[in-house]
């Protein structure tokens, strides 16, 4: 058999293929595929290699002092409790979107920090630090996309904290490939982890998202750093929304609030409502409910439209629900509360570009539902908690107390949910509770 001691990369994606080829099967880009590395033989001689010794975890003494808080409680509580000593983190997003500016308001929050910009200038980033009217006194400042320089000035400045802004624009002299490759990106940023878990400071580096929705390089980075959050839009672009999608040290359920002011991201502490507009005055078709993203409760109504079929199957179409978990429902709706859905197509929309995980707005789905096949609107300030089970039965939901408590400074003066579930007695709130689907839609369709 012929050994193959050639292959050929992709410097767009990193794809490797055994022999020349003008079009990458990967990607679909032309002229990228070249010869990158021969002999791929193992190495004969590793007899004179020496055997490592193992780590005794007893041997370990973790220190306490691991976490630093950066002071912006909003990116501290996403990452876990404030940034881990020797940790790499990505922060990704869309071109515009605020992260350079979050980055400048961490290293603002932290002191002692070596920004290292590709894309800026030092006076363009002083006049966003003026705008922000941030305290620059202990930022230091290069601009350098040279990976080595970069790990050098890191190593010699040793700061708190040092930012790249952006990976895709770093190269390093090593790698061939062009800047912004996958190839170029993989190798900058696996130096970048040697170097935060040698010397002990947390990196951050800035990451743009591609119009394909990847942090260049397929989702390669996500695998190599030890943090990955997210800055995006609200599906209003009322907010700014750090979420975590990957964390070695902390959930990723936690997400950040911010609204982008002419003076930087200001955090929004307590933003239950922001997915929702106006819960006081209903519509048929529109239930409210609580759900939990990491120790979070947001408000979240839940649209449903039922319109009779006019050909073949009933269509059933949900945004920001299962739609398994819907169809579900529209079955126990049939059959356990004798509502006959067979010939109307639902359409069912989580407000706000939510995308519901959890079962705890199951009642609330139902009842929305129901209320658009009626055509009645369902009370106003009522709010829905309750997991749907198939006999038609209402389960508990989790955190109860904690929605609860979102939800009561809201001005909710109704709450319908499980027969058992065990809820605190609060002041001017009726509590009705329900067993079963057919006794929550008695309760909906039967006020005037
Ligand atoms: P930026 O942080 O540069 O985005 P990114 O690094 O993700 O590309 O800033 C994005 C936008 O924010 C830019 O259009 C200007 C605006 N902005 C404000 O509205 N207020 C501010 O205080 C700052 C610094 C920026
Ligand atoms: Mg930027």
């Amino acid at each position: 058999m012929a050994k193959i001691n050639t292959i050929h990369e992709c410097s767009k994606c990193g794809a490797q293929f055994s022999k020349w080829q003008g079009r990458c099967n990967e990607c679909g880009s032309w002229g990228t595929v070249s010869q990158e590395a021969t002999n791929l033989e193992p190495k004969k001689d590793t007899v004179n290699i020496s055997a490592e010794k193992p780590i005794n975890f007893t041997e370990i003494n973790l220190q306490e002092k691991t976490r630093i808080k950066i002071g912006i409680d909003e990116v501290d509580r996403v990452l876990g409790g404030g940034l881990v000593a020797g940790s790499l983190i990505l922060l990704g997003g869309d071109p515009g979107i605020g992260k350079s500016t979050l980055a400048l308001q961490i290293a603002q929050g932290i002191g002692n920090t070596l920004y290292i910009s590709g894309e800026e200038s030092a006076s363009q980033i002083k006049m966003r630090a003026d705008r922000l009217k941030s305290n620059l006194t202990g930022l230091k400042f290069i601009p350098q996309t040279n990976i080595e320089k970069i790990i050098a000035t890191i190593l010699d400045q040793k700061p708190d904290l040092a930012i790249i802004d952006s990976i895709q624009t770093i190269h390093s002299s090593d790698s061939s490939t062009g800047i912004g490759s996958a190839a170029q990106i993989t190798a900058c940023t696996t130096q970048l982890m040697e170097t935060a878990k040698a010397s002990g400071i947390p990196i951050i580096i800035i990451g743009h998202v591609t119009k394909e929705g990847f942090v260049a390089g397929p989702k390669t980075l996500e695998h190599l750093v030890d943090t990955v959050l997210y800055l995006e839009n609200d599906s209003r672009d009322f907010y700014k929304i750090l979420r975590g999608v990957k964390n070695r040290f902390g959930s990723t359920g936690e997400i950040g609030v911010f609204e982008m002011t002419e003076v930087g991201l200001k955090e929004i502490t307590n933003p239950t409502n922001i997915f929702i507009e106006d819960h006081n005055s209903p519509a048929s078709g529109t239930a409210i409910s609580i759900v939990m993203e990491g120790s979070r409760a947001f408000l979240t109504e839940i649209q449903a439209l039922a319109s009779k079929t006019s050909f073949g199957y009933p269509q059933r179409k949900s945004t920001g629900f299962d739609l398994n978990r819907l169809q579900m429902i529209i079955a126990v709706i049939s059959k356990m509360a004798k509502v006959n859905l067979s010939n109307h197509d639902i359409y069912l929309n989580v407000t706000g570009g939510l995308k519901i995980k959890e079962t705890a707005t199951d009642l609330a789905v139902c009842l929305a539902i129901v209320s658009a096949y009626l055509e009645k609107a369902i009370y106003p300030n009522m709010l829905i908690l309750g997991e749907v089970g198939l006999s038609g039965e209402i389960r508990n939901v989790s955190q109860v107390d904690r929605r609860i408590k979102e939800a009561s400074k809201l001005n909710f003066n109704r709450i319908i949910t499980a027969k058992n579930q065990h809820i605190k007695n609060i002041p001017n709130v009726e509590i009705i509770q329900v067993s079963n689907i057919a006794e929550a839609i008695r309760i909906i369709s039967g006020h005037q």
